[in-house]
This record gives C-alpha cells, sequence and structure tokens, in this order.
C-alpha cells in the first residue's frame, strides 16, 4: 500500500481508538454479540502465522485465556507487525467476529494496531513457556505475567473480597490494628526491630545498653506478630470485629509453608466460647472455598489441569462433609498407636509437627481435623485454663497437604488467673497493663483465631509452595522485589 495512504489509515485510527472506549477481554469473551468495532489492550503471548496471515494471542491480565487476533499481514506495516513479539504490549482495534478455529469462541479481525511497549526477544525473560516455579522467584516483578501467577493473583483477590464480604454480612467490624507495636508479648515469634536509631552510633546507658528512649518512638519497637491483643480491645467493645493484616515473624524457618511476611485474619468474638469459636471457623473457611469455587473456576480448572488434577474434587470436598472435633489427648493416642514412623516421635506433651497433623487429617481421618484442648506449656499465656489445671481452650484447624491452617482459642478472661499465668511465665507485667484493663473493666467470655492467608491461598490453589501465593514473598535472605 502507498505509504502515504497507510500513514492516513494510521492517522484516523490513532483518532478512533483515542475516542473509543478499552473493551475488557474477558467481557469479549463471554459476549454473545459478534460484528461489533472493539479496542482491546494487553500483552502478547504469542505470535504465529505466515506471510499472509499472522495470529496474536492477547492477555490483559482480566481473565486466564486469551484473545486471539487474526492479522492480514500485507495490509499492515511490515515494521510494526516486527514490533509485536511475545511480551510486547499493544492496542488492537478491529471487529470481533466468531472464531473460524475450535481453540476460542470469538476472535478479532484487526484493522489497525498500536505498540505502546516492546520486549526484546533476545533478552525478554519470559520469551519461552514452561518456566520452573523455582526460576519465577528470581523474577518475581515480570512472573504475574505467566498464565499460573495470573490465576494464583486473581484467586488471591478473591478470597480477600469474600473475607471482606463474609465478615460485614455477618455483623463483624473491621479494625485496624498496628503494624508497629511497642509490645513483645504474644509471644508469637521472633520479632522485627523498628528503629530509627544510627545503628553505626547507638546512643547507650551506663551499663552499656541500647537507650531506646533517644529511638522514635521513645522506646524500643518491632513489627506486629499479630493483632489479635489489640483485636481483643476490639471485641470488648464492638462486640466482634477482625483484623486483616500483615504480620511478621522474623524466625528462621525455610519451609513451603512459612513466610517471614504473611497476611493474617484475625476474627475476635464477645461472648463466644470454644464450640462457637469453632463452629464460626468451619462455617468461614467453607464459605472461602465455596466463593472461590464458584467465582474463579477458570483460574482453579487452570491449576487443576497444570498442577493438582485433585485440586477442585478437594476444595467440594472440603465444603461437603464436617470437619472431625477431638481433644489433643486424643490425637496423640492415635498418633502413638498408628505404627507410622514419624521424625519426631510423638509423646504427650509435644507441640504437634506439621507431620503428625498431616498424618490425623490425610492418613487416619481423611477429613479436616479441630484439635482443642492442648497442653497449656505449648500455647499462649492468654488461653482459658480448663479445670484439669493441664490443658487450655485452644484450637487448631488441620487441612489437607497444609496441616495448621487456623489457631485460636478462647481467651482467659479471668483477672486473677491471667496474671498468675503472665507471672508464672515471667511475662514483663508493665509492657500489658492496657490488655490487662480489658479484664478489670468489664470483663467478658471471648474467643477469636488467626487464618493464615497465605495458606488458605496455598490450599485454594493447590500450589505447592507458601513463596507462588504472594506477589513478593519475604523469607530468610529473600527481600529482592
Ligand atoms: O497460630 P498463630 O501463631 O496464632 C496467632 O498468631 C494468634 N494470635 C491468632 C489468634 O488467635 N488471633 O498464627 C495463626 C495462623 C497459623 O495457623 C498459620 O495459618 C499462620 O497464621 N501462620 C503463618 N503463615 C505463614 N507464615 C508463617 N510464618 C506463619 N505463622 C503462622
Ligand atoms: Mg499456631
Amino acid at each position: 500500500m502507498p505509504k502515504i495512504v497507510f500513514l492516513w489509515i494510521k492517522f484516523f485510527n490513532r483518532i478512533f481508538m483515542e475516542h473509543q472506549e478499552r473493551n475488557i477481554i474477558r467481557d469479549l469473551l463471554k459476549s454473545h454479540k459478534v460484528d461489533i468495532d472493539v479496542l482491546v489492550k494487553g500483552w502478547v503471548r504469542t505470535k504465529r502465522g505466515n506471510k499472509n496471515v499472522a495470529f496474536i494471542a492477547l492477555n490483559d491480565g482480566s481473565i486466564i485465556h486469551n484473545l486471539q487476533i487474526v492479522v492480514d499481514v500485507p495490509s499492515f506495516d511490515e515494521e510494526l507487525l516486527k514490533k509485536v513479539t511475545t511480551g510486547s504490549c499493544i492496542a488492537v482495534h478491529g471487529k470481533l467476529v466468531q472464531s473460524a478455529g475450535s481453540g476460542q469462541p470469538v476472535e478479532v479481525i484487526a484493522s489497525s494496531i498500536e505498540v505502546y511497549g516492546t520486549a526484546d526477544p533476545d533478552i525478554y525473560p519470559l520469551q519461552k513457556k514452561g518456566h520452573s516455579l523455582e526460576f519465577l522467584r528470581e523474577i518475581a516483578h515480570l512472573r504475574p505475567r505467566t498464565n499460573t501467577f495470573g490465576a494464583v493473583l486473581r484467586i488471591r483477590h478473591a478470597l480477600s473480597f469474600a473475607i471482606h464480604k463474609y465478615f460485614n454480612d455477618n455483623g463483624f467490624y473491621y479494625l485496624h490494628t498496628p503494624i508497629v507495636t511497642g509490645s513483645d508479648a504474644e509471644g508469637a515469634g521472633a520479632m522485627f526491630r523498628v528503629t530509627t536509631l544510627d545503628m553505626e552510633n547507638l546512643p547507650k546507658n551506663e551499663d552499656g545498653s541500647v537507650n531506646y528512649s533517644e529511638d522514635f518512638f521513645g522506646k524500643s519497637t518491632n513489627l506486629t506478630v499479630s493483632g489479635q491483643l489489640e483485636g481483643e480491645l476490639g471485641a470488648l467493645a464492638l462486640g466482634a470485629i477482625y483484623t486483616f493484616g500483615p504480620t511478621f515473624r522474623a524466625e528462621n524457618s525455610n519451609t513451603p509453608r512459612h513466610l517471614a511476611e504473611f497476611w493474617m485474619i484475625e476474627p475476635e468474638m464477645a461472648f463466644y466460647d470454644i464450640k462457637d469459636n469453632m463452629d464460626l471457623a468451619e462455617d468461614f473457611l467453607k464459605y472461602l472455598i465455596t466463593y472461590a469455587l464458584e467465582h474463579c473456576h477458570h483460574d482453579l480448572e487452570f491449576l487443576c489441569k497444570m498442577y493438582d488434577e485433585e485440586l477442585i474434587e478437594r476444595l467440594k470436598f472440603v465444603t461437603e462433609n464436617d470437619f472431625i472435633r477431638l481433644t489433643y489427648t486424643e490425637g496423640v493416642e492415635i498418633l502413638m498407636k498408628s505404627n507410622h514412623k514419624f521424625e519426631f516421635p510423638v509423646s504427650w506433651g509435644i507441640d504437634l509437627q506439621s507431620e503428625h497433623e498431616r498424618y490425623l487429617v490425610e492418613k487416619h481421618f481423611k477429613k479436616p481435623v479441630i484439635l482443642t484442648g492442648y497442653p497449656k506449656e505449648i500455647k499462649a499465656f492468654y488461653m482459658k485454663q480448663n479445670e484439669d489445671g493441664k490443658t487450655v481452650r485452644a484450637m487448631d484447624v488441620l487441612f489437607p497437604k497444609i496441616g495448621e491452617i487456623i489457631g485460636g482459642s478462647q481467651r482467659e478472661e479471668d483477672f486473677a488467673k491471667l496474671e498468675y499465668r503472665i507471672n508464672e511465665l515471667g511475662i514483663p507485667m508493665k509492657d500489658l497493663w492496657w490488655y490487662l484493663d480489658t479484664r478489670r473493666f468489664g470483663s467478658a467470655p471471648h474467643s477469636g483465631f488467626g487464618l493464615g492467608f497465605e495458606r488458605l491461598v496455598l490450599f485454594v490453589t493447590g500450589m505447592g509452595n507458601i513463596r507462588d501465593v504472594i506477589p513478593f514473598p519475604r523469607t530468610p535472605k529473600n527481600a529482592e522485589f
């Protein structure tokens, strides 16, 4: 085509594109209307074809599926088409038609293409398909452009939304608890220090210790390990609250289930006992999984096909069956009677390892399990003490492939018993005066739990490693992106 005609077409198309509204690929793939003008924008997954016709697979992140763009090669500028390579970002104006091929319901016959950003095939890291998940972790800044991470991130979003919806629909208030905390009493894990002191030149007390009164907050502060203690303050005023925020644990745990920065959901309810707490946890988990099954089926089908063919069955199974409830003592008896060889031997009083939890869930009951009545020595100071003097009203929800997904308890509401336990454990009382005030003034029976958000996403997506269900994982020696 003569250059001048081509430039005119390009000019008019540009004006047209600027005035037409962009169509979302998710909507077009569902659309029953064809033979309409559309404008789509997205990233090229592949381009194939010959000197007459080219097929571009375009993805805009709105859905796992690509939209096929059909290009009549001779009527396009050769230089422009050369720039359309895997990873490049383009806008396409054209006609939506019923697809001639069998792979897709509709496709777009391109009338014009604009290239927003090229992606040099010699250096674009996602040029080829089928990279390992380990490799993709090294390019966490680009991995959202893969099918796998697109699916995981959309499911992660849907679950976040469902969490807020569940609590809002059930009369809970969202409470924002602090990220920087002056108390390290919860004891849920090692903490990250927050400071503005000059590390090279620390102010010192006479005895040589660091003088934190010169620090930003006038005291030593850390990143929170849990919003629970503040959550309890909220529950004893608003009735039922939940938190949903980042929490931080500086443990050197290099496992497929631990992160140093993870998101936790912590509901806390006045007037709930341990049974109410278990009922809520079970109902909540079933609601979230059902929500994902109903709203994320394209992404779940993809993950099922690529990674875990039992995924959807497993999710349905959890929503359709009652969780098994038993005490820690009963659980330990089952483990001891089993002839299974565990890496860590079992006896009453041990903190259960993931291998023990998974044996109960996957081998023995073949259902999710809620264990209660743990020895007080292995649980936190605030848990309600049972009459036996040995156990507390703790509850852990154990899931297939995951182990512990929820940890919670009924809280000790009795001031004297709580104070006694705090002293017994040698926890500095001065750090907890504000927490103890809830038991001093208008104390009430109450309960709550914490759901590890990434463990939930791990379960729902069927992925094998927690580093692959959060956009930017924080683990020991890893905070690049
Ligand atoms: O059992 P945890 O330590 O309980 C608490 O923090 C309580 N304050 C919760 C409460 O009663 N409000 O943690 C709760 C959940 C665990 O069951 C697990 O799912 C998740 O948080 N979790 C982690 N997830 C990823 N990485 C880690 N390092 C985690 N540690 C705990
Ligand atoms: Mg726990």
